[in-house]
């Protein structure tokens, strides 16, 4: 092992920073991965959730569940069953796989309306943080009255909201008749749609500059891609207002790119 050969003081600190930046990586990846995911290469774990699951009935409740989440990007990326539920994916007995999953209705569960936010931020932090200083996870939290990660993401997971689908689904609790806040859906549907065409916009402005050759193109798409970012976050604390801002800086940092093509 080289850790006890060195002998100079400049091994030293060098060893001393590359131990610190070792352990500071392994610091981080527990934070960021605390629930780890099933590695996508090399032989598939077996999962009695899923083995079993897949062969009920798809005219049970429970069945139509368990099939809901055939082809979701979770399954995609190994995210199981036990992610979200608990229990135990190693035994086949159904009891002892069951031990821990409760139903949605039960206030303990993992999947019960209030805690789903919490399940899915195991995974989704960034999203989940931006999610708990927003109105919605106050009502959620108060009175159950604000939506939760499912209500827009469907129940197993199984939809992202475009410009097209946003509106239908502010409407459930943002409309004439309930009177919250009526106009959110049209304006979340240009919000969304804003954000969508931004993205666009600035990835072939990316093409059609050389990152890479640095100055201030380079400087000008950095600064644009960080407000992209900051506008898809903000998007779960649901402030409109504050996402059109960020994309007005975005257009700004793109204002600042060199005419013509400089790929010439
Ligand atoms: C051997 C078969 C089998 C295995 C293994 C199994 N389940 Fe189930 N599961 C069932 C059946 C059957 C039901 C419906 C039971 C009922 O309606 O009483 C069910 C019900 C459920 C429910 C609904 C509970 C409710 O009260 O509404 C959830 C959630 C669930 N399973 C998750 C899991 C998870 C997570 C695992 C793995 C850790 C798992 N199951 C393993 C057969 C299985
Ligand atoms: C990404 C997280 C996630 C994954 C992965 C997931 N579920 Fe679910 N599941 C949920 C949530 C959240 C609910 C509650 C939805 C609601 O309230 O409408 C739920 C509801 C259910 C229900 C209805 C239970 C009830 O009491 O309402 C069943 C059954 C179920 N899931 C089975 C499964 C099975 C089987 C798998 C794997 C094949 C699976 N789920 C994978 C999050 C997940
Ligand atoms: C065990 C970790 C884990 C949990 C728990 C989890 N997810 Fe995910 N989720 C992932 C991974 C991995 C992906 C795919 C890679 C990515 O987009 O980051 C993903 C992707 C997504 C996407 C992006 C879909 C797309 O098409 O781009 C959404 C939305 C999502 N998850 C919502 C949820 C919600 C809502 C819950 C809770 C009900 C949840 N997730 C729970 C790991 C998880
Ligand atoms: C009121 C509706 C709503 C709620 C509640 C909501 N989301 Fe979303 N979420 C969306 C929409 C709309 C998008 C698509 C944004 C876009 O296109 O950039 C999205 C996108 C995502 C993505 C994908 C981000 C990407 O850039 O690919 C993830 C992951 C996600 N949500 C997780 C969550 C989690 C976790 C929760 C709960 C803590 C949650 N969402 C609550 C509406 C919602
Ligand atoms: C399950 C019901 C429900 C759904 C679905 C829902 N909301 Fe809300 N929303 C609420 C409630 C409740 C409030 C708080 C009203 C109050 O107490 O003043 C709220 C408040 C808001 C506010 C004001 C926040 C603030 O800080 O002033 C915005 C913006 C908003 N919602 C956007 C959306 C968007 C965008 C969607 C669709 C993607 C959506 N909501 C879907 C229930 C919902």
């Amino acid at each position: 092992m080289r850790c006890c050969a060195f002998t100079t003081e400049r091994e030293v600190t060098m060893l001393r920073s590359e131990h610190i930046l070792a352990y500071l990586a392994l610091v981080c990846s527990l934070l960021i991965f605390s629930a780890p995911v099933e590695p996508a290469t090399g032989e598939k774990m077996k999962n009695s959730c899923v083995d079993c699951h897949s062969q009920l009935a798809g005219n049970s409740f429970v069945g139509t569940r368990s099939h809901d989440w055939k082809g979701s990007i979770h399954q995609k990326h190994g995210v199981t069953c036990d992610k979200c539920h608990g229990g135990n994916p190693r035994v086949s007995d159904e009891k002892a796989a069951h031990a821990g999953v409760l139903g949605s209705s039960s206030p303990q569960s993992t999947v019960y309306y209030k805690n789903i936010p919490s399940t899915c931020g195991k995974c989704h932090g960034a999203e989940f943080y931006k999610f708990t200083q927003s109105l919605h996870y106050k009502r959620l939290e108060a009175a159950g009255k604000g939506p939760n990660c499912v209500t827009c993401h469907g129940s197993m997971v199984i939809t992202v909201l475009t410009p097209d689908t946003v509106a239908a689904v502010c409407e459930r609790c943002h409309n004439e008749r309930i009177g919250v806040f009526p106009y959110i859906p049209q304006k979340a549907k240009a919000v969304l749609l804003l954000l969508r065409e931004s993205n666009a916009l600035l990835e072939a402005e990316k093409k059609l500059h050389h990152p890479a050759r640095g100055g201030e193109a380079a400087r000008a798409l950095r600064d644009a891609e960080a407000a992209l970012y900051s506008a898809k976050l903000d998007w779960h604390k649901f402030d409109l207002d504050t996402i059109t801002g960020h994309l007005q800086d975005l257009y700004n940092s793109l204002g600042k790119l060199p005419m013509g093509n400089p790929r010439r």
